[in-house]
């Protein structure tokens, strides 16, 4: 049977956080003043176990969850994830993927592939190396990411998705080169809106490029057109080059919320269950499952917490809020 939370939304995709490590230190997601050499990160103890993360999903599966995603931190930097892998590409029916900075592709495109891994997400947000350089805070070249998606792209990890975050006075020269490039890769680009998760990335409503102005700069050059979505609720609103050369994708959740359709859940590495991305407390599935729960007992967890969600936070995000704690984007992975 079908869940559904309070505002008639069911549960179809669940994103894995594995790790809240990473290998980059983003400046919108792990500023380094933060994310500093004395950063407590979870401790092995802390984190879920490959068999605790298969047996959740399983448990989420059985609910009605269609798409598993895994992130981080970054996922790549978790010992052992392609077994992980292999494991939940036992679950039946299931869109399997996962959300990378694509460092660790070139060596690992293989093994996730040959694990069950359908298809890549890779972020990157320039193509400038001084200008992505300044974003990743750690001197991690253009040229490498690049060669992680087409090694994921030789080994079959396909579609090929790009995400790229926009800040205004940042990266915004970027739209159009990276747009004319990944058209002629045939890579699907997607521009995401600066959001306000967390309370560590500083964020203004200035800072933000809207999806509009994007579609606009792209137009100009290239002309394009909206086109349907792929299914009911995806995050992305999809625009086609008018001359057949692809598409791109536009993530306007400051400036066009899509919670009506939202029905993601997160669960974070120490095993809680967030219902929203700027959710400030989650449902800790580690202790109910270290204090020898049944499926049962488990799927009956999940169905009160969905069944309770009234989440709509970018419906109701307001300049003037205040700003309550909020969990950090690398605990919950975007
Ligand atoms: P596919 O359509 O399966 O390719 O996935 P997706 O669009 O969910 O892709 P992805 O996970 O790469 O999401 C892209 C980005 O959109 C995330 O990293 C977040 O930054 C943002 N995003 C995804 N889901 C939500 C959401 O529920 N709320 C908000 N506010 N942002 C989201
Ligand atoms: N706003 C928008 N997108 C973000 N991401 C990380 N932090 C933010 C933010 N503050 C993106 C990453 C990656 C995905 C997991 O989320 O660039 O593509
Ligand atoms: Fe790491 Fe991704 Fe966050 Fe960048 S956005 S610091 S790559 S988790
Ligand atoms: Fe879903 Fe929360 Fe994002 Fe709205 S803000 S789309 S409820 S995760």
């Amino acid at each position: 049977m079908t869940l559904t939370d309070t505002l008639n939304r069911p549960l179809r995709d669940l994103r894995i956080s594995v790790t809240d490590r990473c290998n980059f230190r983003c400046v919108y997601c792990m500023p380094k003043e933060v994310f500093g050499p004395d950063y407590q990160f979870l401790n092995r103890s802390q984190i879920l176990t490959f068999e605790e993360i298969t047996r959740l999903a399983r448990n989420f599966a059985s609910h009605g969850v269609r798409k598993i995603r895994l992130t981080g931190g970054e996922p790549l930097v978790r010992k052992d994830f392609p077994e992980l892998l292999a494991m939940l590409a036992e679950i039946p029916d299931l869109d399997l993927t996962m959300t990378t900075n694509g460092a660790l592709l070139p060596k690992f495109a293989q093994a996730l592939k040959n694990a069950g891994l359908k298809r890549v997400t890779v972020s990157l947000d320039s193509l400038d190396n001084d200008i992505f350089k300044s974003m990743n805070d750690v001197d991690f070249p253009v040229e490498k990411v690049i060669e992680g998606m087409d090694a994921a792209a030789a080994a079959g990890l396909t579609p090929i998705k790009v995400n790229m975050v926009v800040k205004r006075g940042v990266n915004e020269s970027s739209i159009l080169p990276m747009a004319r490039f990944f058209r002629e890769k045939g890579y699907i680009l997607r521009f995401i809106e600066y959001m306000d998760v967390g309370s560590t990335n500083g964020w203004r409503m200035d800072d933000v490029v809207s999806a509009r102005e994007i579609v606009q700069i792209i137009n100009q050059e290239m002309p394009l057109e909206p086109i349907d979505p792929n299914y009911r609720g995806e995050v992305a609103e999809r625009w086609r080059y008018k001359d057949g050369g692809g598409e791109v994708g536009m993530i306007a959740s400051v400036t066009q919320a899509f919670c009506r359709d939202c029905n993601r859940a997160r669960l974070s590495a120490e095993g809680k269950l967030y219902t929203c991305l700027f959710a400030n407390k989650g449902h800790d599935f580690r202790d109910l499952i270290r204090s020898g729960a049944s499926d049962e007992e488990i799927s009956q967890v999940i169905a009160n917490v969905w069944g309770k969600r009234a989440d709509r936070y970018s419906e109701i995000r307001s300049e003037n809020s205040i700003p309550l704690p909020k969990v950090e984007m690398s605990h919950i992975g975007g």
